[in-house]
């Protein structure tokens, strides 16, 4: 049995004061049966360092450099988010691929160089509205896993993966359960291919999830939890969310 997995992903949202009462909002109302984190911007990762110490929400960052150091100006190894107890980075969001030309074989390089340090890449796939008119869905997120998969070998089974339809996203166009779901079979039995232990590895849906579709998505077989863009900014709303996944 895979247990849930909610994740925030705040995107560029927030300041200190907002986000010190969203975050005491997630501790007021543990506990959780499902695993809960949030993915905040940089500067305020030492701030969810220390709110959450010594809870079981996790926290996240939202990218991590592929490299490990050196001369990258603005940029954030693996290493220092380790360094400050980081458990995820996201990696090959859409809007990074979109607004930062990420290709795969860089989410791939990033994947890989967050697991050498122990944080957990949160790898993200979807299609365009384009691409699933035109029938291409199954073949555009296999290809994105697939970089991923090859570049970490007999790691690919420590990745959570993230189905992120690019048209669900801040649309408030949700995909169907169903649809996600046909999606996500696909995703797992890839994922199982390579590495013999898909049954244990966990698939987030994300794109528009919000408290009143979240139970009907994660009740799918293969829908192991959400990644939350919107409705993760208000800790009423990520509550609601989180005990969907319950
Ligand atoms: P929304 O939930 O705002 O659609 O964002 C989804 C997302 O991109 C999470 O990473």
């Amino acid at each position: 049995m895979r247990r849930k997995l909610v994740v925030g992903n705040w995107k560029m949202h927030g300041s200190r004061v907002s986000n010190a009462e969203l975050l005491s909002g997630l501790l007021a109302a543990r506990p959780y049966v499902a695993d809960v984190a949030v993915c905040a911007p940089f500067p305020y990762l030492s701030d969810c360092a220390v709110t959450l110490a010594g809870s079981d929400v996790r926290w996240g960052a939202q990218d991590v450099s592929a490299h490990a150091q050196g001369a990258y100006t603005g940029e954030v190894s693996s290493e220092m988010l380790a360094e400050l107890g980081c458990r995820y980075a996201i990696v090959g969001h859409s809007e990074r691929r979109a607004y930062h030309a990420e290709d795969d074989a860089l989410v791939a390089a990033k994947a890989q160089a967050a697991l050498a340090r122990g944080v957990t890449p949160i790898v993200c796939v979807g299609e365009t509205l384009e691409q699933r008119d035109a029938g291409q869905t199954e073949e555009v997120v296999k290809r994105q896993l697939s970089v991923v998969i090859h570049r970490l070998a007999h790691c690919a089974g420590e990745i959570v993966v993230a189905y992120e339809p690019v048209w669900a996203i801040g649309t408030g166009r949700t995909a169907t359960p169903e649809q996600a779901q046909v999606v996500h079979a696909v995703l797992r039995a890839q994922l199982h291919a390579a590495t013999g232990h898909a049954d244990r590895m966990r698939l987030l849906y994300g794109g528009s999830v919000k408290a009143d579709n979240a139970r009907a998505l994660f009740s799918q077989p293969d829908i192991d939890g959400g990644l939350i863009g919107g409705a993760s900014l208000k800790a009423a709303d990520f509550i609601a969310i989180c005990r969907a996944a319950e």
